[in-house]
C-alpha cells in the first residue's frame, strides 16, 4: 500500500533529516514492502537514497525564472526530487489555486514524468448540499487532469476532515472511493484525520489503496507504526 506523510509547514531541515533517517531505519529493520512517501517543507528537501520516497509539497510549473518565492524543477533536481503533491486543499482554499492553474501544474510535472499525488475533496457545505452537488464539485476537480497518467496517485481528502479530527464513516469513504475508482484506476488514497487509532480500519476498506497523513505523521515513531500496520494487513 501507499503510506504518505504530508509534513506541511512543520519541522526544520535538521528535524526533517532526522525524521527521514529514522523512518528509513524502521522500514529496513521491518523489511517493509510498503510504498512510503514523505513530503517535507520545501526548505527541508534533501537528497535521500533508500525506501523512503521524498517528494515536494508544491512547486511552480517552470524550470527556473522570475517567480519570486517559488520553486522550479532546477531546484527540485538538485535533490533528485521526482514526486510532487498537486491540488492539496490548503493550496486550493488557503493559497487560492484555481483548477485551471492546478491542471497546468499537473500537465507540466506529468511531461517530466513526476510521480503525482493529486488531491481532491469537498468542503463541508458542499457535502451537506447533497450527493449530486458533491459529485459535481469533485468532478470539477478532475477537469484538465489526465486520469490515465501512469505515475498518478489520487488522494481523496474531504476538506472538513483535514486537521479537524473528524472523518467520514467507513461506509462513506468506501462508497465515495468506489465512485472515484470509476473515474480513474490510479491508486486511491484516503486523507483527513488519519491517525494510529483509525488507520487499520481505513486501510482495510476494499477501495482504499493507502493513506495521506498530515498531523499524525509528525511524530516519526507514530508514522513508522502506521507503515507497520499497513504491512501487517498484507493487502
Ligand atoms: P490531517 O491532514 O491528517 O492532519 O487531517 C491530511 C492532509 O492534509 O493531507
Amino acid at each position: 500500500m501507499i503510506i504518505a506523510a504530508n509534513l506541511k509547514t512543520n519541522l526544520t531541515r535538521v528535524q526533517t533529516l532526522e525524521y527521514v533517517n529514522k523512518l528509513e531505519a524502521f522500514l529496513t529493520a521491518n523489511n517493509s514492502s510498503q510504498e512510503v512517501l514523505v513530503f517535507p517543507a520545501t526548505s527541508s528537501l534533501n537528497t535521500h537514497a533508500g525506501k523512503v520516497i521524498v517528494g515536494a509539497q508544491n512547486a511552480y510549473p517552470t524550470t527556473n525564472g522570475a517567480f519570486t518565492g517559488e520553486t522550479g524543477v532546477e531546484q527540485l533536481n538538485e535533490f533528485g526530487i521526482k514526486t510532487i503533491l498537486i491540488g492539496h486543499s490548503e493550496r486550493r482554499h488557503v493559497l487560492g489555486e484555481t483548477q485551471q492553474f492546478i491542471a497546468q501544474k499537473f500537465d507540466f510535472y506529468k511531461q517530466l514524468g513526476f510521480k503525482i499525488v493529486y488531491c481532491v475533496g469537498e468542503p463541508l457545505e458542499i457535502r451537506k448540499s447533497g450527493e449530486a452537488n458533491m459529485m459535481e464539485y469533485i468532478n470539477a476537480q478532475y477537469v484538465g487532469i489526465d486520469v490515465h497518467y501512469e505515475n498518478l496517485i489520487i488522494a481523496y481528502e474531504p476538506v472538513w476532515a483535514i486537521g479537524t479530527g473528524l472523518t467520514p464513516t467507513l461506509e462513506d469513504i468506501e462508497s465515495l472511493h468506489a465512485k472515484l475508482k470509476e473515474k480513474s484506476t490510479a491508486p486511491l488514497l484516503y486523507g483527513g484525520s488519519v491517525k494510529l487509532s483509525n488507520i487499520e480500519e481505513v486501510l482495510a476498506l476494499k477501495s482504499v489503496d493507502g493513506v495521506l497523513v498530515g498531523g499524525a505523521s509528525l511524530i516519526v515513531e507514530d508514522f513508522s507504526q502506521m507503515t507497520a500496520i499497513a504491512q501487517n494487513l498484507q493487502k
